[in-house]
């Protein structure tokens, strides 16, 4: 089984062929980080216009670089949500039309689903488990209990870590994208330099809230115009760390109400790539007696292959979804998720 993916959510124009084997045929992709540096963010309508110059002429180098002709394929997957509305419809309809041309199923995926299941393509692992998805749009964790069986166990309230990492750098002059300009500012920062809030630390659950942390990050700010960049940025990453390290404390108790033999977390998303962070989930999963999963950093980031492969195990369970397919800027995972406060800006 054989099948094309395609991601145009956000920032990352993406497809890859990936099959039931769990073998990555092609994975192409082209970030647009460039074309929204200068605006310190994701510009949804610079984004849908580069998805639309792009995405046939990477569908057909990931088609030739699997070796492939579409005739071969036994479906087709593109992101249907939730994510920025113009650049998800230039991706679905554009799987619609080669679904439609080649006579296979459409498998419109959600993104998270994509993020969810990443871990089963990559390492093999088997349903149930934690998924901490940690990313610019999104910061949530998740009881991946099957096929479709997902349970939020918990969700920011306000703005997504990535997006907090972004806000920070931008107040600290740090080139976009923020996070990985703060990880590096902070190897020369002391952590306690700066006194920072734990948003949420201590609460029972384990929902997400960052918007004090960076209000309180400005009023320093504005007080203290000379503080040293690395301190600011060390202090900022180990707060952030403190927060998501309890929240997923917390999360790994609710989830083994539930299921209490579970013992996996999956990480996701690009904040996955701080190492004060990774190191501080690894202690926490020794001390819980969790094992922590990491997909290989170009695939825990948006991309192609991770919509292919969502579409495989839905095709393989006869998931498959018609032509008009509704695209979607807001869709939960969970079904009984209740709505979000505020719409993250990206998936
Ligand atoms: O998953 P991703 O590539 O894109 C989406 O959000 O869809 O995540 C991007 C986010 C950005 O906010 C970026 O600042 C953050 O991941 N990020 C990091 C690091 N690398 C990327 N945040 C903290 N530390 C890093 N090393
Ligand atoms: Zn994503």
């Amino acid at each position: 089984m054989i099948v094309l993916g395609i991601e145009t959510s956000c920032d990352e124009t993406a497809a890859a062929v990936v099959d039931d084997q769990r073998r990555i045929r092609s994975n192409i992709l082209l970030s647009q980080t460039e074309d929204h540096r200068p605006y310190g963010g994701v510009v949804p309508e610079i984004a849908a216009r580069a998805h639309v110059e792009h995405i046939d002429g990477l569908i057909r180098e990931a088609m030739k670089a699997a070796g492939l002709k579409f005739s071969e394929l036994d479906g087709v997957a593109a992101t249907a949500g939730p994510g920025l509305i113009g650049g998800v419809m230039v991706g679905l309809v554009t799987g619609k039309a080669i679904a439609a041309a080649i006579a296979k199923p459409l498998l419109a995926i959600n993104h998270l689903e994509g993020h969810a299941l990443t871990a089963r393509l990559t390492d093999d692992i088997d349903f149930p488990y934690l998924l901490l998805l940690v990313s610019g749009g999104h910061c949530q964790l998740l009881l991946i209990e099957g096929l479709g069986q997902y349970c939020r166990l918990g969700t920011t309230i306000d703005d997504a870590v990535g997006e907090a990492f972004d806000k920070a750098g931008k107040m600290l002059g740090l080139p976009f994208p923020g996070g990985p300009a703060i990880q590096v500012a902070a190897e020369k920062g002391d952590d306690k330099a700066v006194p920072l809030p734990r948003p949420m630390v201590g609460r029972a659950g384990c929902d997400f809230s960052f918007s004090g942390l960076k209000t309180a990050l400005r009023r320093i700010l504005e007080g203290n115009p000379d503080l040293a960049v690395g301190d600011v940025a060390a202090s900022f990453q180990k707060a952030v760390g403190d927060v998501i390290v309890d929240r997923a404390n917390n999360a790994v108790a609710m989830a083994r109400q539930k299921i209490p033999n579970l013992d996996c977390m999956v990480l996701a998303g690009g904040v996955a790539a701080n190492k004060h962070l990774r190191q501080r989930l690894d202690m926490l999963c020794g001390d819980v007696g969790f094992q922590l999963v990491a997909p290989p950093p170009a695939l825990w980031t948006d991309n192609g292959a991770m919509i292919a492969w969502a579409g495989v195990e839905r095709l393989q369970a006869g998931l498959t979804d018609p032509l008009d397919a509704p695209a979607l800027a807001r869709w939960p995972l969970d079904a009984h998720a209740k709505p979000m406060p505020f719409a993250g800006k990206k998936a």
